[in-house]
């Protein structure tokens, strides 16, 4: 795993957009695998300055998101579609038909996370997967567990996931206790992936994903199974701090 050590979140959230940016300019029909949360609002905030500037075209990129809550209407300004819509669909000439976020209001959450593989298969798999870590070592939202699911598929959230996430809802009893995720195995699928990771917060999943073995209780470290995974951090989720 190679690792781009940032001072700030700005040089973290530039490096991330630099490469995504690569990809769009190497292969303008890429297939992205997206992240929402607080992590890459900064490399979005970059990609729409790089198209504002004429440097990169989404017209032909499709995306595919990591996860959504369940149950959740997309007009829920807390639901990741809508989060989507604010930070990146909704700035740059991303074909709508091309956007693919799992539905989270689905009656039959199994045939639309079925559904959803299939669809990233037929695109001929994800090129570029962006990732953020959740405090417990999640990523996407596959839970530190005994055992993980591959494939993508509803899964109950854990408590110190609905704690840190309650921060951006009214009240902990409003976060959604599902989401649908792609598994790892969907992740690890991807040709890249780049994980992104700030804020002392994280250092124990940073540093736990890049000193231990694979474990399940930890699911960040099955991304060292990977070939191509670039894990981009500032100094605090590192742990280099005076
Ligand atoms: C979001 C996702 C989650 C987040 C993780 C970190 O699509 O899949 O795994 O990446 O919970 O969230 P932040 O960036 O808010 O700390």
């Amino acid at each position: 795993m190679r690792v781009i050590l940032c001072n700030t979140y700005e040089e973290l959230s530039k490096n991330a957009a630099k490469l995504v940016a690569s990809q769009i300019c190497l292969k303008p029909n890429c297939v992205l695998g997206l992240a929402t949360g607080a992590t890459p609002i900064g490399m979005y905030e970059e990609l729409v300055r790089l198209y504002n500037a004429g440097e990169i075209d989404f017209k032909d990129v499709v995306t595919f998101n990591l996860d959504e809550y369940y149950p959740i209407s997309p007009d829920n300004p807390q639901s990741y579609h809508y989060f989507m819509n604010q930070h990146l669909c909704g700035r740059v000439n991303l074909a709508p038909e091309n956007v693919h976020i799992l539905n989270g209001e689905t009656d039959d959450p199994e045939t639309e996370c079925d559904a959803f593989d299939a669809l990233i298969e037929s695109c001929d798999g994800i090129d570029l997967q962006i990732l953020g870590i959740g405090r417990n070592g999640h990523i996407g939202f596959n839970e530190p567990d005994d055992a993980l699911n591959t494939s993508t598929h509803i899964t109950d959230l854990t408590e110190s996931t609905i704690e840190a996430n309650a921060r951006f809802f009214d009240s902990i009893e409003s976060v959604p206790k599902q989401a649908l995720t792609m598994g790892i195995a969907t992740i690890l699928k991807s040709r890249k992936i780049i994980l992104l990771a700030n804020g002392k917060e994280k250092h124990d999943a940073v540093s736990q994903l890049l000193t231990e073995e694979i474990d399940t209780e930890v699911p960040a470290t099955m991304l060292k199974v990977h070939p191509d995974v670039v894990l981009i951090c500032d100094r605090e989720a590192y742990g280099d701090v005076d």
